[in-house]
């Protein structure tokens, strides 16, 4: 076993995580400067672990919901693994207190090591691809990161103006919403990205995301569209019903304090930013 420095990553370490970050393909749908790992670094943390001074061999990195932790990455180069770095910058990365979530792979060595931080697999998200057009178009509006904030932390549990207002700066990104429901949408050459998004209920989660695809393809242009969707979510039978692709899927792992807060039924999240 090889013994990992952890430490923050400064200015000067992020050639050498995106590195890292793009030898996984992380950063397809970050066409532009800023991206999740700047996301991760002003509103959560963002740690590099190192076998030696001169390189980086994995990073990993936390976004903040008031007291609740998603742990947004965990990658370690693939010459490195399983000699102790994923261990080493998770017991750094989920050592506070307060609910904690994530999406794991199905690299067993993540599902295991976060088990053994307290999380629990609890259900599949499944990355849907498919048509933005054709779908039931229940009407919504553009609205602005701070009038959807506080239905996000409920939904989310809990608050993060500091990221929605990132988000919704970056070119592309729109919120859009309805009286009970919300869903940020990004177009990025032809791809719609849809979350966060939320409700007071769940079927009051999937018409905002309904109607953001609507309004984001106009009904006509030919976009395609990814959306992390819970396996519980009511979107699931939908989409799939309506012939989209199942791209990937991971597992929403949550400890038993986020699962007190978060129901993924009535929540969308965004695939990098929880
Ligand atoms: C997942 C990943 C970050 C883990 O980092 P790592 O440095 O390889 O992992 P570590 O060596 O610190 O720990 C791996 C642990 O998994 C355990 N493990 C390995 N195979 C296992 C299996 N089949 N079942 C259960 N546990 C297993 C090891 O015993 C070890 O636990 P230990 O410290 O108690 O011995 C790394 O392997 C990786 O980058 N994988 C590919 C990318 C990925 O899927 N990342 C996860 C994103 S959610």
């Amino acid at each position: 076993m090889q013994g990992f420095t952890v430490r923050a990553a400064a200015d000067a370490d992020m050639p050498a995580v995106r590195h890292v970050a793009e030898s996984f393909g992380l950063l397809t749908g970050w066409p532009a400067a800023g991206d999740f790992l700047d996301a991760e670094r002003a509103f959560g943390t963002l740690l590099i672990a190192s076998a030696d001074a001169r390189e980086t061999h994995g990073f990993g990195g936390t976004l903040r919901r008031g007291a609740v932790t998603h742990l947004g990455d965990l990658f370690v180069l693939r010459g490195h693994q399983s000699a102790g770095a994923g261990r080493a910058l998770l017991s750094q990365l989920l050592a506070g207190d307060g609910p904690k979530v994530t999406f794991a792979s199905s690299d067993p060595r993540a599902v295991s090591l976060y088990v053994q931080y307290g999380l629990r697999p609890w259900c599949p998200l499944l990355y849907l691809t498919g048509p933005a057009a054709g779908l039931p178009a229940p009407p919504v509006g553009e609205t602005r990161p701070e009038d959807v904030a506080p239905l996000d932390a409920r939904a989310a549990g809990g608050a993060r103006p500091g990221t929605l207002a990132w988000y919704a700066a970056i070119p592309g990104v729109t919120p859009y919403a309805t009286d009970r429901g919300y869903a940020f949408a990004r177009v990025t050459d032809g791809q719609i990205v849809i979350g966060p998004a939320g409700g007071e209920t769940p079927q009051d989660c999937a018409r905002a995301v309904l109607g953001a695809l609507a309004a984001t393809t106009g009904g006509t242009f030919p976009h395609v569209a990814r959306i992390a969707v819970p396996g519980v979510h009511p979107l699931v039978p939908v989409l799939i019903g309506a012939g989209w692709r199942i791209s990937d899927m991971d597992t929403f792992m949550a400890d038993d304090a986020a699962l007190a807060m978060i129901d993924p039924g009535r929540y969308i999240p965004h695939p990098d930013l929880g």
